[in-house]
This record gives structure tokens, C-alpha cells and sequence, in this order.
């Protein structure tokens, strides 16, 4: 493992009194702007060379407003950090789940059903604001069928040849995402989401994602989550030659926090096991709460 591997994900909150801990992840904390870029700062001088940046607007709404808005919290935090820290790779995270006032990752059409096309175009418009912003990546977390190819074609359009794609490729409906939606107030008002994620038991079906995403023309795939799926993991190493990454998300995060509190395992030892775990299994990008910890432990 080596420390230019580690994302460290960032929460940036658009209302100041938005801003403090999270509970369910301990070490963890949403930020306002001016607190996102001193963050920054501190990691990438611990040697966290990456963020990936999730945005908490001040409304949300049914059309994902704050999501596309020019002066929006990411697109500002972009601008902010790449002038504050211009060597920081900045990532994005793509999705509408933030922006919803129905905490879906789409656009919700008068069945109650999720619009893959109308999402993917509200996809695309989100990501020229995060190209004109300054991102040096994308990262689309929805789900929708055929949004890699519509966010490329839309980037190169737009002046945005030079930013990278990275895919939440084979994205699984796992119950591990529940502190990241307490943290960003985005858990499913009505419904789940199971149309548009994946199927935990179907590794097969991974691999089918991670090549349409490959064909459509992403630069990093993604495997998410990370300790319950290092078998589809290590499957996607052994099939594609491209970069992959893997999110060590918010529950896998909780639950060594949790354990460790309470004195029933070694956090750290924990913590440097499972980041192993990815690298072992093939991951050459590790999206992962531990990073700025494990920084500081070996930096
Ligand atoms: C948005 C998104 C989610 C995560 C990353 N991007 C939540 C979800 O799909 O509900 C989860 C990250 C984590 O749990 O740490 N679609």
C-alpha cells in the first residue's frame, strides 16, 4: 500500500451550520468551505494526494437543482481547492441522490419510477459544471445504464477532454452505505435502491458492468463496496487491464470505529489490514475513510 493509492472522501456542506462531526463515523466530519480546503491542505502534506468531494447543498429539490447550479458547493469547492492546492487531484462525485429532495440517485418520473435517459442528460449537465469548475475527475455513482458514454461525449464537447472518468462501475445495493446517508441526509424517502444497483449475490453481471463502462470509455472502474465483494474485486483485476478502484465505504468504516471504541479489536491493525486486503486483491486505487489515519500512522 502506498499512500499515493489512498482517496480520502469529503464531505463540503453549502450551510455553515450544516457543518460538524458525523456521528456514525468517528474521525469524520462535514465541512464548510473554507474548512474543506484547510482539509486539503493538511492531507496533502501528510501525503493524500487525492479527494473525492460529495457536496450538501443548502436545498434539495425533485429536478437535483443544486447539483447543476454554477455556484453550487462542489463547483465552488473545486475552484477553491484547485487555486488553494493545485497539485491535489481533485475527484467529483456524480450522482443526483445529494440534490433530491427523495434522496433518489435519478430523476423520478410519474410512476415512481427512476428515468435512466433523463438522468443520464442531468448527469451530463452536472458534470460540465465540475469540468468548467476545475475537476481533474468525474466519478458517476448512479447507477444509470449508458451515462459513461453520454458523460464523455458531453465532456469532450464542452471542453472538458482533459477530465478523467472514473466509473462506480459494479455498484452493489448493500446495507453498508447507511452512515454516508445519514452524513449526507440522501436515504431513499420511498422505494430502495435496488432497480438501478446491483444484486449482491450476481458477481457475473460485475463484470458485464465494468466492460460496457471500459467500451463507453471510463479511465478508472470501480468495485463498491469493498470487504463484502473482494471476490469481484480480484475477478475484475484477473479480466481488465485498466486502472480499478475499489470504496471502502462509510459502514465498512462504522462498524471497525464501532468495534474499536468499544475495545473489541485493534482499529489500526484493522484499519492496515483491510486497506492490505484491496491492494492484495488487485485495487490500484483505494477510495477509503481510513486514508488521512493511515497517513498519519506511515507518512
Ligand atoms: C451516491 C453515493 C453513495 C455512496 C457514494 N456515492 C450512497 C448510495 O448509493 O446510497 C456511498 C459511500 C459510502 O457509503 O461511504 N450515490
Amino acid at each position: 500500500m502506498h499512500l499515493d493509492q489512498l482517496v480520502q472522501p469529503l464531505f463540503v456542506v453549502e450551510r455553515a451550520s450544516d457543518a460538524g462531526p458525523i456521528e456514525a463515523m468517528p474521525g469524520i466530519a462535514r465541512f464548510d468551505l473554507d474548512g474543506a480546503v484547510g482539509e486539503a491542505r493538511e492531507l496533502f502534506d501528510l501525503g493524500i494526494k487525492s479527494v473525492l468531494l460529495f457536496g450538501i447543498p443548502a436545498e434539495k429539490d425533485e429536478r437535483a437543482s443544486g447539483g447543476f447550479a454554477a455556484d453550487g458547493i462542489v463547483q465552488r469547492t473545486i475552484s477553491a481547492l484547485k487555486s488553494a492546492v493545485p497539485e491535489m487531484l481533485v475527484m467529483a462525485d456524480l450522482c443526483c441522490c445529494e440534490y433530491t429532495n427523495h434522496g433518489h440517485c435519478g430523476i423520478v418520473d410519474g410512476r415512481g419510477e427512476i428515468d435512466n435517459d433523463a438522468t443520464v442528460e442531468l448527469l451530463c449537465r452536472i458534470a460540465k459544471t465540475y469540468a468548467h469548475a476545475g475537476a481533474d475527475v468525474v466519478a458517476p455513482s448512479d447507477m444509470m445504464d449508458g451515462r459513461v458514454a453520454a458523460i464523455r461525449t458531453a465532456l469532450d464537447a464542452a471542453g472538458g477532454k482533459e477530465v478523467a472518468i472514473m466509473a462506480y462501475s459494479a455498484k452493489y445495493a448493500s446495507a453498508f452505505y447507511g452512515p454516508f446517508r445519514e452524513a449526507v441526509g440522501s436515504a431513499p424517502q420511498f422505494g430502495d435502491r435496488r432497480s438501478y444497483q446491483m444484486d449482491p449475490p450476481n458477481a457475473r453481471e460485475a463484470l458485464r458492468e465494468i466492460a460496457l463502462d471500459v467500451a463507453q470509455g471510463a479511465d478508472i472502474v470501480m468495485v463498491k463496496p469493498g470487504l463484502p465483494y473482494l471476490d469481484v474485486l480480484h475477478a475484475a483485476r484477473r479480466r481488465f487491464d485498466v486502472p480499478l478502484a475499489v470504496y471502502n465505504v462509510s459502514g465498512e468504516y462504522a462498524m471497525v470505529k464501532a468495534a474499536a471504541a468499544n475495545g473489541w479489536l485493534d482499529g489500526e491493525r484493522a484499519a492496515d489490514e483491510i486497506l492490505t486486503s484491496f491492494v492484495r486483491a488487485g485495487a490500484d486505487v483505494v477510495i477509503t475513510y481510513f486514508a488521512k489515519e493511515y497517513a498519519q500512522r506511515y507518512g
